[in-house]
């Protein structure tokens, strides 16, 4: 009994302000507005459709014509293109780096190319500030560029409640240069290329302690928080259609929801990024 209590209590963490808490919607492209992310000030900046149509269907038909994609499993179920640190080493997660990066760059290789627009946005921004955004780089090798997923989830989640911070304590990534953004946001950047009916981002106003992450197991993971031990937290269901673009602050419980067409397509270019540094804000996948 005293398990099964322990298993459903609420996590307790930091929580914002509604402020800080409610997305922030804008029409263009404000690459300023992701610094508020970077730097603390907002849980969310979504940029509607930023990405144009011909652009976005034009990665979407790529991703899927694609010999390179490739099958997630059971802890995350989809198709994707590009390298992910979940459960790897610095040396796996780069030697699969270096193969998909030309890949990718191959792909995303069309006018308007939505990644290089964010990066190039985000670099003129930060510069402002005297600092720069690059790729985490180890030994001379760098990290992926992005991460294309498609998530084919069902049930209440596509993807499980979860946050993005626990898995950069991981010891099996120690050396890895992105554990310098610890104790600093970690910005998660979602680029939506294909969405039907649902799909909606989930987002709950806490990060938690590292008290509930022990004690839920999930502290070198981040993954998965029983949605039971969420009650209690303001909670924001954020629709995405394709063609918008949004930056939020990881270490807050996320989860996507599934569609709700049957047709199971809802398809991102992902990519993580924070400060390692007060100068450098560094790039992983
Ligand atoms: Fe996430």
């Amino acid at each position: 009994m005293i398990g099964q209590k322990e298993a459903v209590r609420t996590v307790t963490g930091w929580r914002g302000d509604a402020n800080y808490f409610t997305p922030r919607e804008y029409y263009t492209f404000v690459p300023e507005a992701v610094l508020d992310v970077l730097h603390g000030r907002a849980a969310c900046v979504i940029f509607r459709g930023m990405v144009s149509h011909d652009v976005y269907s034009e990665v979407a038909r790529r991703f899927w014509g694609s010999p390179h994609r490739r099958v997630r499993g059971a802890e995350a179920p989809g198709y994707y293109l590009g390298a992910y640190t979940w459960g790897k080493s610095t040396a796996e997660y780069l030697d699969e780096s270096e193969i998909v990066n030309p890949i990718l760059e191959d792909l995303l290789d069309i006018p308007g190319n939505p990644v290089k627009e964010f990066y190039d946005g985000l670099s003129r921004a930060l510069a402002a500030e005297g600092c720069l955004v690059r790729t985490a780089e180890h030994r001379g090798r760098r990290s992926s560029i992005a991460l294309l997923r498609s998530w084919h989830g069902a049930g209440d989640f596509a993807l499980a409640p979860h946050d993005d911070d626990s898995q950069c304590t991981d010891p099996l990534m120690a050396d890895f240069e992105r554990t310098g953004v610890v104790g600093r946001p970690v910005a998660a950047l979602n680029m939506c290329v294909e969405n039907h009916e649902g799909g909606r981002l989930v987002l709950w106003n806490v990060r938690p302690d590292d008290e509930s992450k022990r004690r839920l197991g999930v502290e070198f993971t981040g993954s998965p928080y029983p949605v039971e031990a969420l009650e209690g937290s303001d909670v924001e269901y954020i629709e995405i259609d394709s063609g918008d673009v949004y930056v939020f602050n990881g270490a807050h419980v996320h989860a996507v929801e599934p569609n709700t067409d049957g047709l199971q397509t809802r398809t991102t270019i992902l990519g993580m990024m924070g400060f390692i540094d007060d100068h450098t804000v560094a790039t992983w996948s």
